[in-house]
């Protein structure tokens, strides 16, 4: 497996896969990799001839310098999970790399970005969808793998790739999670104790909301508040959000028909979570 730090050189790389007419796919990362990553890289590198993992941690996503200080960085780790899933190149750039001198061309798209985790992150979505725009375009990959639990995200770069007209196959895999429920997440390793056995009360909210909808109750007030109870019944808690929506628009619905995610963000201390779910 190569590490390759320098686009020029990832360039070469990829022009070669294309011209033996060989499949390109690609997972791009934040590094701090577990299980979730993993489960992308190994649904990547059944369905692609080449597979390359991209380890970026993107400063123009983080609305909080703090939480990118705080984000773990382990990269000589990743390297060596990600050469045990055997894919055949890790692209690690630097930030000057990425951003030189005098770079001021971003991707901003309406309308998805302004609900969710965009109303109370902004420019995140901006710094996400600038990033993959400009990893698309190094990796011209075939088909390229994104994780469930960031549903919004998977919903923007969907869209980027439709509007933009990028020949470009987006996999949305599922969310991956420990045994009691926590969707896995690099921030989840910030949690002590006490706030790890707190943050049992996003999944369980969720499973609330399943449960409702299994036995008929289709009004999303009533279920966001039963929801919103199971959440403040638990101690050090602050809720982000808490929304049923549109799987497509993520505009909010009053009753859910058909298919709806449900979708939340929550603090467990000073550590924000996510974590969705889909009603159908
Ligand atoms: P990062 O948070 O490192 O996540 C990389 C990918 O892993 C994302 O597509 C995310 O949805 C997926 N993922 C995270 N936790 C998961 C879990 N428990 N189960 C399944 N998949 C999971 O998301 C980003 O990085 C960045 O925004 C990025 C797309 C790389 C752009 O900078």
């Amino acid at each position: 497996m190569e590490v390759i730090t320098k686009i020029n050189e990832m360039r070469t790389r990829v022009l070669s896969v294309k011209s033996s007419k060989k499949s390109i796919g690609l997972v791009p990362t934040m590094g701090a990799l577990h299980d979730g990553h993993i489960s992308l890289i190994q649904s990547g590198r059944k369905e692609n001839d080449e597979l390359f993992v991209s380890i970026f941690l993107n400063p123009t996503q983080f609305d909080n310098n703090d939480d990118f200080d705080k984000y773990p960085r382990q990269l000589n780790e990743d390297i060596e999970i990600i050469r045990k899933e055997n894919a055949d190149v890790v692209f690690a750039p630097s930030c000057e790399e990425m951003y030189p001198d005098g770079f001021c061309t971003n991707v901003i798209q309406d309308r998805l970005s302004d609900t969710l985790c965009g109303e109370v992150r902004p420019g995140h979505f901006d710094g996400v969808a600038t990033v993959v725009t400009k990893l698309f375009n190094i990796f011209q990959p075939d088909r390229a793998y994104f994780g469930q639990k960031d549903y919004q995200q998977g919903a923007i770069i969907k869209r980027l790739v439709a509007d933009m007209n990028m020949d470009i196959d987006i996999r949305v895999c599922p969310t991956v999670r420990e045994e009691d429920g926590l969707a896995l997440s690099s921030r989840n390793r910030r949690l002590n104790p006490e706030e790890r056995q707190n943050s049992l009360c996003i999944h369980g909210s969720l499973l609330k909301a399943r449960e409702m909808f299994a036995s008929n109750i289709s009004d999303t007030k009533e279920i966001i508040d039963e929801m919103t109870s199971v959440i403040k019944k638990t101690k050090h808690t602050k809720i982000d959000y808490i929304s049923i929506v549109n799987v497509d628009t993520l505009e909010d619905l009053s009753t859910v028909n058909g298919r709806a995610l449900v979708a939340v963000a929550v603090w467990i201390g000073n550590t924000r979570l996510i974590d969705n779910t889909i009603l159908e």
